[in-house]
């Protein structure tokens, strides 16, 4: 409505102005109304791009338009939609006033902004927690013969935490919490996170949940999700750092293995993680619908290396025929999360991520990869280097100049036995990158995100990351996705993946290659693709 009476004001002032202007030039006043036509449709879109921009606004990774957003919530597939919950403050941009944020995708790709889900109510917050498609109506939510989707959150009083429900018979578009709550109660002030899923071999529903100050995760069954009986527990082990929160645990396929199975447990940790502050660790083991037995394991294992990568669940409900296993992570740090330069929203998720079990000499490693959906973000003409010398690749790449800001980034290296170590620099500016290492001595990919734009609005934040690489037969493949203000490297086949937030000025991008004296490895392939935004 503004914008309308602005316009027609404008409009009418210069059209007013023309003849007199077209009497004083050799145009007519037809070609003037034509040139000044264009002029004003110029002017408006400058304005309303200047206006409209936010500065680090991720373009296709999940934001909430407005306020504080921390860990992804009750993730479910119903009737071709996903559904994305989320830790939201609706009054600001910090941490407060938990409630459920609410979006859907039907591709995982593209989300649509739904009203607030679950809010904070007679001094309770919402913590996390997850969501489940009730197929059999054991609850009793069900309405006309319809399957209801039950959340299973942590209510959050001072001192007290308790898990509680709400059911909705609407595809999620409106809650009702449950009259009988909270449904599990153990008189804890730190309790929290249930992540409950329906376990086939035994017909009933199973939680694991927090036991954040105990470093442990307790497990419970029921068979309608309102009663719950403890049936078994897991930890201290693995990385105790910090607190332990926000757990999952479900069946994993082994790559290669057909039909093979394994038991992978999350748990989060914060502080304590590999890059300091918020972490994501993983077990893999046995799991009877009681207890959890783990694989021995030398040192905790991380889901990633980054900095930003925390709270990471998966979404219950995919269907059979899909047969994936999906989760995204909420990229952010406890660390410096409030203080990120971001306005008027904080925080974005990870992209969803395909998840796996890869066999490797040192046991048994989860394996991350975008979801194939984000290959429709590409666009048309892909730049490619088809292999060559280390040198060649380093003057091909001195000579893409001008790369797209969003971007997907593919390179292959081989005879990388060597001892020199090699960077990736991805420049975001004349003196800004953001800069990845590659070293074969030390079998480490090293992230240093120390000039790669605003670092000083937390004095932590310029910290490095660096991740384990094997470089199996001297190789190595790296896929990198590049949003406005967040670099995600997907190593060796997602293997090993490293997420950091990064604030770099806006504009072109640069990718460039350099190493130290001694043999260089070979470049076996360099695919560089500009990706579409979806806001
Ligand atoms: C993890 C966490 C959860 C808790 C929620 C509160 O980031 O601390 O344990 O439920 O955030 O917002």
């Amino acid at each position: 409505m503004r914008d309308d009476v602005l316009l027609s004001g404008v409009r009418e002032n210069a059209w007013r102005q023309l003849p007199r202007l077209a009497a004083r030039t050799s145009l007519t006043p037809t070609m003037l109304k034509v040139a000044a036509f264009f002029l004003l449709l110029l002017t408006l879109s400058l304005g309303a791009q200047e206006m409209g921009r936010e500065p680090f606004r991720p373009q296709f990774h999940f934001t909430p338009e407005r306020n504080w957003m921390n860990d992804p919530n009750g993730m479910v597939y119903l009737d071709g939609e996903w559904h994305l919950f989320y830790q939201y403050n609706p009054e600001g941009d910090k941490w407060g006033h938990m409630s459920w944020g609410h979006a859907v995708s039907r591709d995982l790709v593209s989300w649509e902004h739904l009203p607030l889900a679950l809010a904070e109510e007679d001094g309770v917050m919402i913590f996390s927690g997850s969501a489940v498609v009730d197929w059999g109506n054991t609850s009793g939510f069900g309405k006309d013969g319809q399957s209801p989707l039950v959340a299973i959150y942590t209510g959050h009083r001072e001192k007290r935490q308790d898990q509680r429900l709400a059911f909705s018979n609407d595809r999620g578009r409106t809650w009702t919490k449950y009259e009988g709550n909270p449904v599990l109660d153990l008189n804890l002030a730190d309790f929290r996170d249930p992540k409950v899923s329906w376990h086939e071999a035994s017909a009933r529903w199973v939680m694991v949940v927090a036991l954040p100050a105990e470093k442990k995760v307790h497990f419970y069954s029921s068979r309608d999700l309102k009663a719950w009986e403890r049936v078994g527990e897991f930890g201290p082990a693995g990385a105790v750092g910090g607190a332990w929160e926000c757990p999952d645990l479900f069946p994993l396929a082994v790559e290669g293995e057909k039909g093979a199975t394994k038991w992978v447990l999350i748990v989060n940790l914060n502080p304590g993680g590999p890059a300091g502050g918020s972490g994501c660790q993983y077990f893999v083991g046995d799991f009877d619908g009681n207890r959890f037995a783990a694989e021995t394991q030398a040192a905790p294992l991380w889901a990633d290396f980054g900095a930003d990568f925390y709270a990471a669940v998966s979404w219950s409900d995919v269907p059979v025929t899909d047969g994936r296993r999906i989760w995204l992570g909420w990229m952010s740090n406890w660390k410096y999360a409030e203080a990120v330069p971001t306005a008027p929203w904080r925080s974005a998720m990870t992209v969803p991520r395909t998840l796996s079990l890869r066999k490797t000499p040192e046991g048994m490693r989860l394996v991350q990869r975008p979801v194939v959906e984000l290959e429709k973000l590409r666009q048309e003409g892909a730049r490619t280097f088809s292999g060559g010398s280390f040198l060649e690749a380093a003057e091909w790449l001195k000579a893409q100049a001008d790369l797209a800001p969003l971007l997907e980034v593919e390179m292959t290296f081989a005879e990388v036995a060597d001892k020199t170590a090699f960077a990736i620099d991805i420049h975001t500016g004349p003196d800004e990158r953001t800069t990845l290492t590659c070293d074969p001595a030390t079998k480490q990919l090293g992230l240093d995100r120390s000039r790669s734009g605003q670092v000083a609005f937390h004095k932590e934040f310029a910290s490095g990351a660096s991740a384990p690489l094997r470089f199996v037969d001297g190789r190595l493949a790296l896929r990198l996705l590049l949003d406005t203000s967040s670099l995600e490297i997907f190593a060796e086949n997602g293997e090993a993946t490293v997420t950091k937030l990064i604030f770099p000025k806006a504009g072109s991008r640069q990718i460039s290659l350099t190493s130290g004296p001694g043999a260089n490895p070979l470049v076996s392939g360099i695919t560089i693709r500009a990706l579409r935004s979806t806001q």
